[in-house]
């Protein structure tokens, strides 16, 4: 069957199920079912949801959970997290509960500097080029007023351009490197609208500087966006306690458990293999945070992994270390986040997210996001040098290989009961599963 069509963006919703199920399935009448199954049945608040892009055809869900008792900086919070990994969330709140009675999580705010960029070529004197920037500097930021005028009511803005030779890197190569303060918002339309303001004045002003010749006149702007990479957009969280209250109950000794603990955090930090897996562990809860709050993951994702190899290798994004008995982990984290615009006063499960958190500015936010990173990594690293990660990990997967079996309740309790103290393997469930129904 032809699976070519035009125009499919202008169907109705009906019609575009009807085209797809038509077009990729047998049992096209059973697929249309599945697709509006998942519906929602208030009309309202499907239409909202359908808005968000094009070509929607029905919801996905993903489980919104809460991890409680997080103590940071003093104040209980609930974090909200949106993330299908079965082990994600129970790993937040043993990491919460075992914090919470050793003085919590401290977190800070470093910086929350925003950049974007106009990039152009430009193949004539660089003297010239300073000289009109340098003159038209003033010029690019006052045409930006009718963007920037609520903004900087609020305290933010524009905080500076600056003119870059890239040339060395790239012929013909400059850019306008630019600083924002965005305040509680991401700030990514406010950057972006900027940035655009910012080529036009350039290249208006650019055809009338006399000092220019004809080509010189020519500036070619290539792009003007904003970056992910925001290392002048960080946040700090901490925990610490004396090394003789890191006592576990997983016949290890405090002192044991640090060594073993900081040497872990070391291999993260010198080789990359295990760094990516380390730092995908603290992902866990980062974009879990990131995406029940209704902000961007995937600028999130890109910005740390690059803040993760900023000094040309890729590297744990977390440390440890014991200082005078004390011990201390702790990660710094480039995180652009917004807590107004964008999603935030839409999608009604991020409104409440981000009311359990107490609508928090953008900086505490900040703050709940790197915690939650660096909660995920203090259990992954707990269980990784204790136990190992299965255990805890295939308990939680347990009822997933149970759902894939089709168990039912009774034998769901039966098998959560049987596994209690035995390591979960699929094969092992299986074999149980399969004993059992025998048996009935
Ligand atoms: C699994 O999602 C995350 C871990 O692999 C992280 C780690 O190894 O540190 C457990």
């Amino acid at each position: 069957m032809n699976k070519h069509i035009e125009g499919f963006s202008k169907l109705t919703k009906e019609q575009k199920i009807e085209w797809l199920t038509a077009t990729y399935f047998e049992e096209s009448e059973q697929a249309s079912k599945l697709l509006k199954q998942y519906w929602n049945e208030d009309a309202q608040l499907q239409k909202l949801h359908d808005e968000f892009i094009e070509n929607t055809l029905s919801n996905f869900y993903l489980p919104f959970a809460i991890a409680p008792n997080f103590l940071i900086n003093e104040k209980v919070y609930s974090i909200p997290m949106t993330i299908e990994e079965s082990s994600v969330v129970a790993a937040a709140g043993k990491a919460a509960k075992f914090w919470q009675n050793r003085g919590g999580f401290t977190a800070k705010v470093l910086s929350t500097e925003k950049i974007g960029q106009v990039h152009f070529m430009y193949s004539g004197s660089k003297e010239k080029l300073t000289a009109f920037f340098e003159q038209i500097k003033g010029r690019l930021i006052s045409d930006c007023a009718h963007i920037t005028a609520n903004m900087e009511k609020r305290g933010g803005g524009i905080l500076d351009i600056e003119l870059k030779d890239k040339t060395g890197e790239l012929e013909q190569y400059y850019q306008l490197h630019c600083t924002f303060n965005t305040l509680d918002a991401m700030g990514a339309n406010f950057i972006n609208s900027c940035l655009e303001q910012f080529s036009k004045t350039f290249t208006e002003e650019a055809r009338s500087y006399t000092a220019f010749d004809e080509t010189e006149r020519q500036i070619r702007i290539v792009m003007s966006i904003l970056s992910n990479y925001v290392p002048n957009c960080v946040v700090r969280a901490e925990v610490s306690c004396p090394i003789e209250e890191l006592n576990e109950d997983k016949g290890i000794s405090p002192e044991e458990f640090a060594e073993k603990f900081i040497d872990a955090v070391n291999i993260a930090k010198v080789e990359p293999y295990r760094a990516v897996t380390h730092n995908k562990g603290i992902m866990n809860g980062v974009d879990a945070v990131v995406l029940a709050t209704g902000n961007d993951f995937r600028a999130v994702e890109a910005g740390i992994h690059a803040y993760a190899a900023r000094d040309g290798k890729y590297s744990s994004l977390t440390d440890a270390a014991v200082e005078d008995g004390i011990f201390k982990f702790w990660i710094e984290l480039p995180l652009a986040l917004g807590t107004v615009g964008g999603l935030t006063s839409l999608h009604p499960l991020v409104k409440l997210a981000l009311e359990m958190l107490g609508k928090p500015s953008a900086k505490e936010l900040m703050q709940v996001v790197a915690v939650a990173g660096l909660a995920q990594n203090f259990a992954a690293l707990r269980s990784l040098i204790t136990t190992g990660i299965q255990k805890g990990h295939m308990k939680m997967h347990l009822l997933n290989i149970l759902n894939q079996l089709q168990a039912s309740e009774e034998e769901k309790v039966y098998f959560v009961n049987y596994f209690k103290d035995k390591t979960v393997t699929h094969s092992q469930v299986v074999d149980a599963f399969n004993k059992l129904r025998a048996k009935a």
